[in-house]
């Protein structure tokens, strides 16, 4: 028996920005973003929540798999950006569903955490423990983007994306590696809050988000090739074998880097990050819903799908549609 995903959905902000909003903001211009990472536009939050847009995409996610809320029995809710510390966001997304009988909680890895809540999916249904999962990325990076530093707040989005994961008789996930590199954490990092009690007082370093866009570029090109490989050895498949290779959306010229390390056809790399942005642990399954919706995804494709970001976290998963 395999382990499938057998619905997606999304939501994003009504709000969209261009970059030409973006220069009303800070000292850039469309031609610059255009040409160093792809983005044109992106929507951001003008109230919408990660878990408002987490219960939408999830709505979705049954619908398209024919669900009903209440069968949930895991429910995963990968951000970097909660509302709330406690309780965690997918407690708050299975309130509004109505998915009672859910086990729900929050997993954080940055931009490979829907990724990562797939695989620990997988290993619940595997383990026999679930017989499904709702497995969901949903942030809202507007509030934790330093809005006067053009060469972060240039890049991020808003949004959500869900998928329905069962068992199945035919099809389903063939190969899964995940790695984490905890020494290069200062690559990209945003602090929580401030340490503040009757002894001590320790205000945030980062309150916002702080990149070195040079590494992660240089992180991502490298490794995410080699992680690919690695999933696809495992997979027993090749590089050639894959239909489509469904990245986290950070950057076109990453992607670029990476489909000629590969050595694979470009056309085998779909690209929304020019409407959405970089939506961290939501960029994967948003652009797995709108490849799905137009029907570009068909029963037996073989896909990769492949997150990395901050922590350092990256991983890739093999599957067949
Ligand atoms: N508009 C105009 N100029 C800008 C902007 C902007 N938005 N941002 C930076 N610049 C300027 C810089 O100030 C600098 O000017 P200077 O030469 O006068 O000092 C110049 O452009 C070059 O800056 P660099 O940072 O060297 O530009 P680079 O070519 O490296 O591009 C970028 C920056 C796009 C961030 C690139 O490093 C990159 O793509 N990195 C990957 C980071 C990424 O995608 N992160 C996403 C989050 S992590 C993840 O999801 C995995």
């Amino acid at each position: 028996m395999a382990i499938k995903i057998m619905g997606t959905g999304s939501a994003l902000p009504e709000k969209i920005m261009t970059n030409e909003d973006m220069t009303q903001l800070v000292d850039t211009s469309d031609a610059w973003i255009r040409e160093r990472t792809g983005i044109g536009s992106r929507h951001i939050s003008t109230g919408e929540t990660v878990v408002s847009l987490a219960a939408q995409a999830c709505r979705r996610a049954l619908e398209n798999a024919g669900r009903e809320a209440a069968e949930t029995e895991l429910l995963l809710v990968a951000t970097c950006t909660p509302e709330r510390g406690i309780p965690c966001a997918a407690c708050q997304v299975q309130s509004e569903l109505g998915a009672a009988r859910a086990v729900a909680f929050d997993l954080n890895a940055a931009c490979a955490g829907f990724l990562f809540a797939l695989h620990t999916a997988w290993a619940y249904i595997e383990a026999g423990i679930y017989r499904n999962a709702l497995v969901v990325g949903s942030e809202v990076l507007s509030k934790i983007v330093d809005w006067t530093d053009r060469s972060t707040c240039v890049l991020f989005g808003d949004g959500a994306g869900a998928v329905w994961v069962e068992r199945s008789e035919r099809g389903g996930i063939r190969g899964f590696v995940q790695h984490s590199d905890g020494n290069k954490g200062a690559v990209l990092q945003c602090d929580s809050r401030e340490l503040h009690n009757p002894f001590a007082s320790v205000p945030s370093q980062t309150p916002y988000i702080q990149m070195d866009g040079r590494e992660v570029f240089a992180f991502a090109v490298r490794q995410v090739p080699a992680c690919i490989q690695e999933a696809l050895e495992q997979a027993q498949m090749t590089v050639q074998d894959v239909d489509l290779y469904v990245l986290h959306q950070a950057n076109k010229r990453i992607i670029e880097g990476i489909y000629k390390r590969l050595g694979a056809e470009p056309e085998k790399f779909p690209i929304n990050l020019d409407r959405v942005g970089n939506m961290s642990s939501a960029a994967i399954p948003v652009l797995l819903d709108e490849l799905n919706r137009e029907g570009k995804l068909k029963e037996g494709m073989l896909l990769v799908l492949s997150g990395f970001g901050a922590g350092l976290t990256y991983g890739a998963c093999v599957l067949e549609w």
